[in-house]
């Protein structure tokens, strides 16, 4: 089955709440329709002030249910066929007053109401002011819904309308469809269903950044998409995810653990934190800084002379540390070279006693860092007689199923 055909048969509910980013559900109706679901929209009365629901309508191609006592609806009961209706409720983006109304079982409008009545998984996507996302009561509140079960997509930071930066903005349109379209495929019958079934899975992924004093650091391009296209991909194959995440700015992937780190030295911690818990597979795509500051100054440093020296020092090699532990899990490396790409993946797969290394040509404009595509090549260590494999350029989530698949069929060679 292909994921256009999955995904037709699977009903979701855009739940719109009175928040700026009101604006980006319009997207959002556009991505998820893109994929392929069938989308019905639900608007509370604070998102009419922000967006009509003629432009849902329109861009849905189902009229908008805005009223909890709706005598068009079957039986007059509007919130129950909607709820009976539903594979999946988005609320996006949600607003502190609903995610309260919410987790207080209030049920006086059609969503709070539809909230209480349905059997589908809901998620929100909460957006907000940082000030009222920080506060006390919405974390509270967050919290009761977590605990409820509800998935909540995690705000991105930044600028926000208010003038404000911060965190509490809804992600991006596409992002938020492209984790509803992978949990989907994640419950059917895609390639790597069921390919890493209980294996625990750790991911290194993002830069990593080196104080050198209270306000300036080093660290590198790495964006992390890689690294959370893999942490995505592996749960949707069935194993449980660690990701440890440097300093990036994207949104967790569904069913994920996450542990934010900023030096190497926490993503070493991190990832031996992990290994002692339980880890059978390592991914470490993270771009480790190979130096650090010696002496972080304790002060800003002033701007005195015409140069000034840095004293670095190497940092410890994450990879190579977790190879060398007696519970080794399957090591899988990533090489980001400019030049003789083979010949670099060779050597550090025998040097960092990596099982499997996936390798990329950085020099290329059209793929890696910052690109949502990719094209790789993976080599194997000797023992498995696996042939190098050639992944053509693709969006960055595909390269991360292939990956997934590699992975599994280096494991079975073994089992
Ligand atoms: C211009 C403006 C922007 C707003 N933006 C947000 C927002 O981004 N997030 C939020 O939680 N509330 C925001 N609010 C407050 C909500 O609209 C208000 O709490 C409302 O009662 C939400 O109702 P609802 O959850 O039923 O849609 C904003 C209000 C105004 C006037």
């Amino acid at each position: 089955m292909n994921y256009l055909e999955i995904n037709s048969s699977k009903n979701i509910i855009l739940a719109v709440t009175g928040g700026i980013a009101a604006y980006k559900s319009a997207i959002l109706v556009r991505r998820l329709k893109d994929y392929g679901f069938h989308v019905r929209v639900v608007m509370t009365q604070g998102a009419q002030a922000f967006i009509t629901p003629l432009t849902f309508q329109a861009l849905s191609g189902n009229s908008v249910h805005t009223a909890l006592l709706d005598s068009d609806a079957e039986a007059g009961m509007g919130h129950i066929e909607l709820a009976r209706w539903a594979d999946l409720v988005l609320v996006a983006p949600a607003s502190c007053n609903t995610i309260a109304r919410c987790a207080h079982g209030l049920a006086d409008d059609l969503l709070s109401t539809l909230y209480l009545a349905t059997k589908a998984p809901v998620w929100i996507a909460p957006a907000m002011n940082q000030q009222m996302w920080a506060a006390k009561s919405t974390q509270r509140n967050l919290s009761i819904l977590k605990a409820d079960g509800v998935h909540i997509i995690t705000p991105d930071s930044g600028a926000q309308a208010c003038g404000d930066v911060g965190l509490g903005r809804m992600p991006e349109p596409e992002v938020i469809a492209e984790q509803v379209h992978a949990y989907f495929q994640q419950t059917q019958n895609t390639t790597s269903l069921g390919m890493l079934a209980g294996k625990r899975v750790a991911i290194t992924a993002g830069p990593t950044r080196e104080a050198i004093d209270p306000v300036r650091y080093i660290s590198n391009q790495s964006t992390g998409k890689m690294g959370f296209a893999l942490a995505e991909a592996c749960y949707a194959a069935g194993a449980e995810v660690t990701l440890i995440a440097g300093p990036v700015c994207l949104s967790t992937p569904y069913g994920v653990k996450r542990k934010n780190v900023v030096s190497a030295a926490d993503m070493l911690a991190q990832s031996m934190d992990a290994l002692e818990t339980g880890c059978d597979i390592f991914i470490a795509t993270a771009a480790v800084a190979d130096y650090r500051v010696d002496d972080i100054a304790t002060q800003k440093i002033k701007k005195i002379g015409d140069t000034l020296d840095l004293e670095l020092v190497k940092n410890p090699d994450i990879v190579a540390t977790i190879a060398e532990q007696a519970q080794r899990p399957f090591m899988v490396g990533f090489a980001a070279e400019t030049q003789h790409l083979e010949d670099y993946a060779n050597g550090k797969l025998v040097n960092k006693k990596l099982d499997m290394i996936a390798c990329n040509d950085v020099s290329r404009k059209d793929i890696g860092f910052a690109s949502d595509d990719n094209a790789m090549v993976v080599f194997f260590a000797k023992k498995y007689a696996m042939p190098a494999r050639t992944l053509e350029k693709a969006p960055k989530l595909e390269i991360a199923h292939a990956l997934v698949e590699s992975i599994a069929q280096a494991l079975q060679t073994q089992a």
